[in-house]
């Protein structure tokens, strides 16, 4: 699938993007796990978080749906998954392969866990090391890749680790490895990240303890089925809160968008910027925090991005590149390192792309500085990776030229009707199958 976006238009009415990832997959994770049938709604019918529901059912986990974003878990117990027939094929999903494997690691039966060419590539030494200092058996293939193979029957004990990086993957897997080791299980992280797994243990019963930059829990004890309300995904939200700042005229209302404070660096580096973004009817939903967030056009400018707003907006960047390229002057980003392995390398895949439209930028090793200007039109590679498509789709509302866009497939990893939805605020987009 291919998009071609026409230049121009503005980005205006009122939408509610799909649910949010990374809670979508935890909340598959953990009602699988919990005593009893969890109930969630606005489930991310994606690939991605597909995944990961036929994850759990090869496991002999009943799970009905996805249908209108309804899903119903009938979990087992902690102890209650049975051997899967088949090696676990987890897609382009990263969330799945990462947060699987500190979960595998804990059980009786062994497992191998597999995914696309992208999924393969990308790194798992992250989890390995602190799962076999846990008492796991995992290997990877080449260079601690998957595919990933988990030796079943080991007793995991409870360890302290200190996160090399800022990943909520990473933090995720040990503290799920937790739930099956002796004792206590605690990571300290070098900046906070996305805490949804720690929310959603509490919402199913499980004691967590954060304070002092340390997060722990003890193993052994049980979760308790309950019923989750997905907010949407602030990461989908990103190319919508882009489009409609940078394109002149727009005013766009995103409802229902979780805004957990480990999220939120995309609104607020697009603030600074100059964006005119505001919150309206904060409220809390099921232990996330929940807006519904206009969003109108602004004159944006270049900035400095803090170096803290980093960890908050690492999914973001692709959209937040778009901005910077229509921004008066330039946007420096540094400390970002782990876009190089996200589901292409990010810098180098925007890079390429931006060049192509026409706006100089330089490539840092950790990082990108982008001197905002007219962006042309042009043919843009994705390297496979939704969040490239859908930032260059947006583009175009500032472009002179049209924007023709390869391989879109992986856009339905994340944000099924992308383009309907995109379409129907104002974007000039069509899709397109050989
Ligand atoms: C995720 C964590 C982040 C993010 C990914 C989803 C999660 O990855 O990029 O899209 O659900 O825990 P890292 O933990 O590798 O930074």
């Amino acid at each position: 699938m291919e998009f071609k976006v026409l230049p121009g238009g503005d980005i205006t009415g009122e939408a509610r993007v799909p649910g949010d990832k990374s809670i979508s997959h935890r909340s598959i994770m953990l009602g699988a796990l919990a005593r009893g049938t969890t109930r969630v709604s606005g489930f991310l019918e994606g690939e991605d978080a597909l995944a990961t529901v036929a994850a759990f059912r090869a496991m002999g986990v009943r799970i009905e749906g996805p249908e209108d974003g309804e899903v119903t878990i009938h979990g087992v117990g902690l102890d209650g998954l049975s051997a899967p027939a088949q090696p676990l094929d987890l897609g382009n999903s990263g969330t799945s392969i990462r947060l699987l494997s500190g979960l595998l690691a804990g059980q009786s039966f062994s497992s191998e866990l597999t995914g696309d060419e992208s999924l393969r590539g990308r790194p798992m030494g992250r989890v390995i090391d602190p799962l076999t200092l846990m008492g796991a058996e995992i290997k990877g293939a080449a260079g601690g890749r998957p595919p990933l193979h988990i030796t079943g029957g080991r007793a995991l004990k409870g360890i302290h680790y200190d996160l090399p990086m800022a990943s909520a993957q990473v933090k995720s897997c040990v503290l799920l490895a937790g739930l099956y080791a002796s004792g206590t299980t605690s990571v300290t992280e070098p900046a906070p990240t996305r805490d949804h797994t720690e929310r959603m243990l509490r919402g199913f019963g499980y004691e967590v303890k954060t304070g002092g930059g340390v997060i722990s829990l003890e193993g052994g004890g049980a979760l308790q089925a309950t019923s989750i309300d997905v907010p949407a995904d602030i990461s989908s939200a990103a190319f919508f809160l882009v489009a409609a700042s940078i394109a002149p005229g727009s005013d766009l209302l995103l409802t229902h968008v979780g805004i957990n404070p480990t999220r939120i660096g995309v609104i607020n580096i697009l603030r600074l910027m100059g964006a005119d973004i505001s919150l309206r009817n904060q409220r809390e939903v099921g232990g996330e925090p929940v807006a519904d967030i206009r969003v109108r056009h602004a004159s944006l400018r270049g900035i400095e991005i803090p170096a803290d707003q980093v960890p908050l907006a690492i999914d973001e960047f692709p959209a937040l590149f778009i901005a910077a390229a229509c921004a008066e002057g330039r946007t420096v980003l540094r400390g970002a390192e782990e876009l190089r392995v996200k589901e292409s390398d990010r810098i180098a895949s925007m890079a390429e792309g931006l060049a192509t439209l026409g706006i100089r930028n330089e490539v840092l090793e950790d990082g990108i500085i982008i001197e905002g200007g007219t962006l042309g039109g042009g043919v843009i590679r994705t390297f496979h990776d939704h969040r490239i498509a859908m930032s260059f789709a947006v583009a175009a509302l500032r472009a002179e030229g049209e924007i023709h866009i390869l391989d879109c497939d992986h856009v339905a990893t994340s944000f099924p009707g992308f383009d309907a939805l995109a379409r129907g605020l104002g974007l000039q987009i069509s899709a397109m199958t050989d």
